[in-house]
C-alpha cells in the first residue's frame, strides 16, 4: 500500500505498508510491488522520491530495501509507539532517489548549479547512514 504525498521539491512516494503472506514469500512479490510504486511515483506523479519508514529492529527488510536502492537517512525516535503491552520502537527513514533527479531538479535550475551540489549530498547521504546504523 501506498500514497503520494509532500509538496513541491517534497512530492514523492510513499510505502504505507508492505507485507506478504508468509507461504508467498521469496517469490519476488515484494519486488514487483515496490517497482509498480516507484513505477507510478515517477512515471504518473511525476515525483522525486520514495520513502518509507521500517522498524529498527527487522534486519530483513532493511537488507531488502537497501538490495532495492534505499538507504537509511534519518531515526526517528518510538516512530512506532506500541499498544499497552508493547514497548515503544524506533524506526528508520529509508529513500530512493530516481536517477532523473538531475533531469528533475533542471526545472529549478541550470544542470552546472546540479552537478556538485548533487555529488556532495550524496557524500553526506552516505555519511548519515554510516554513523545512524
Ligand atoms: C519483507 C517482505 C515484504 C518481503 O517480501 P517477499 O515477497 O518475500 O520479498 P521478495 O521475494 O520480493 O524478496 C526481495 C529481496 O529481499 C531480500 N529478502 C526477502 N526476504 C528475505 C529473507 N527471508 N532472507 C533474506 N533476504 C530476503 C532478498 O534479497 C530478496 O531478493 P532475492 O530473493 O532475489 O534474494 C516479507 O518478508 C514480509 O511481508 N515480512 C513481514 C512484513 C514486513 O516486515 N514488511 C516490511 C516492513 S516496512
Amino acid at each position: 500500500m501506498g500514497k503520494a504525498e509532500g509538496a513541491a521539491k517534497e512530492w514523492h512516494g510513499h510505502v504505507t505498508a508492505l507485507t506478504v503472506a508468509p507461504s508467498y514469500r521469496r517469490l519476488g512479490l515484494a519486488k514487483i510491488m515496490m517497482d509498480e510504486l516507484e513505477r507510478v511515483s515517477q512515471d504518473v506523479y511525476d515525483g522525486y522520491f520514495v520513502d518509507l519508514f521500517v522498524r529498527v529492529s527487522n534486519l530483513l527488510a532493511i537488507g531488502m530495501y537497501r538490495g532495492m536502492g534505499y538507504s537509511v537517512y534519518r531515526r526517528v525516535v518510538e516512530y512506532y509507539s506500541g499498544g499497552a503491552d508493547e514497548i515503544a520502537e524506533d524506526a528508520f527513514g529509508m529513500c530512493f532517489f530516481f536517477l532523473s533527479l538531475s533531469l528533475s531538479l533542471s526545472r529549478y535550475c541550470d544542470i552546472d548549479e546540479i552537478i556538485s551540489p548533487y555529488f556532495f549530498l550524496v557524500f553526506v547521504w552516505k555519511t548519515r547512514e554510516q554513523n545512524l546504523v
